[in-house]
């Protein structure tokens, strides 16, 4: 069957990431069913001809006006579709989708119509903020990461910072890969507007963003990257939960150790 990856080695290499990503995320245990889902922004490798694909779907509604993706194309996750099937088949697991000129509406062009993931409001809605804010930023990634998940179910862990302190403090390379650490959404409806616009806020002063009670939402140059970030924090969240299933609460770093780490990489304070 004909593909849009076909003789486009640059767009196949970015999906083909996609499905990488969607592989460790089901190994890691962190997409159950159809659990999570990755939204990239792939306008920089549309020529013509892409350009003029007829749609293969009827036009549906974004649910908001995004005027920043003019023009724009992305790949995005299938509703409904599994992480360990798109890790395998990216094309039947997932579509590529053209942003129509009113910026309110979108198509889709290709492979087979598979209809986009549920939370494409927070996707497109954190995608039109990058483009906005000139950010290099074209991949968001949003998971079940199990025992991040877990700390959300503690109100001390909702509150500012509490979280991403404790993380921090638990190994160097977390504040040095994620500096400005994970920013907390107090429960929202999955797929809601709210939910975007709430995860835009936070991405504003955050690098990853963590939906109560429900996941977390990262995003960079590429989807390898945005799994980085969370892979990292679940990584602290993991030595934590080692640490008090031995029946202690961890010391974690102290405070003049992270101000010796925050110094010698540079990091934001
Ligand atoms: P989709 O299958 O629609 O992508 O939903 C999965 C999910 O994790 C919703 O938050
Ligand atoms: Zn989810």
């Amino acid at each position: 069957m004909k593909s849009i990856l076909d003789n486009r080695p640059g767009l196949a290499q970015e999906v083909n990431r996609v499905a990488e990503v969607a592989g460790y995320l089901w190994q890691k245990g962190w997409a159950e069913r159809n659990g999570g889902n990755i939204t990239v922004n792939v306008t920089g490798f549309v020529d013509d001809a892409i350009r003029r694909m007829p749609p293969i779907s009827e036009a549906r509604a974004i649910g908001a006006t995004l005027p920043h993706l003019k023009g724009c194309y992305f790949y995005c996750k299938g509703t409904n579709k599994r992480m360990r099937d798109l890790a395998r088949r990216p094309m039947e697991n997932g579509s590529v989708i053209r942003i129509l000129d009113d910026c309110a509406g979108y198509v889709i062009i290709a492979d087979n119509p598979v209809a986009p993931t549920s939370e494409l409001p927070s996707h497109l809605g954190v995608h039109n903020y990058l483009i906005g804010s000139g950010s290099p930023f074209k991949a968001a990634v949003h998971t079940h990461p199990i025992e991040l998940i877990a700390m959300t179910h503690s109100p001390k862990f909702l509150e500012k910072d509490v979280a991403t302190r404790v993380l921090w403090s638990m190994i160097p390379e977390t504040k040095a890969f994620c500096p400005r650490g994970l920013g907390i959404i107090p429960y929202e409806l999955p797929g809601s507007v709210q939910l975007g616009n709430a995860t835009i806020r936070e991405l504003e002063e955050y690098d990853v963003v963590m939906w109560e009670k429900h996941g977390v939402f990262a995003v960079d140059c590429d989807a390898m990257q945005a799994f980085d970030q969370i892979d990292v924090l679940n990584k602290s969240a993991l030595i934590y939960i080692a640490a008090k299933s031995m029946g202690f609460e961890p010391d974690g770093m102290s405070d003049e150790q992270m101000q010796e780490m925050t110094a010698a990489f540079n990091l934001p304070k």
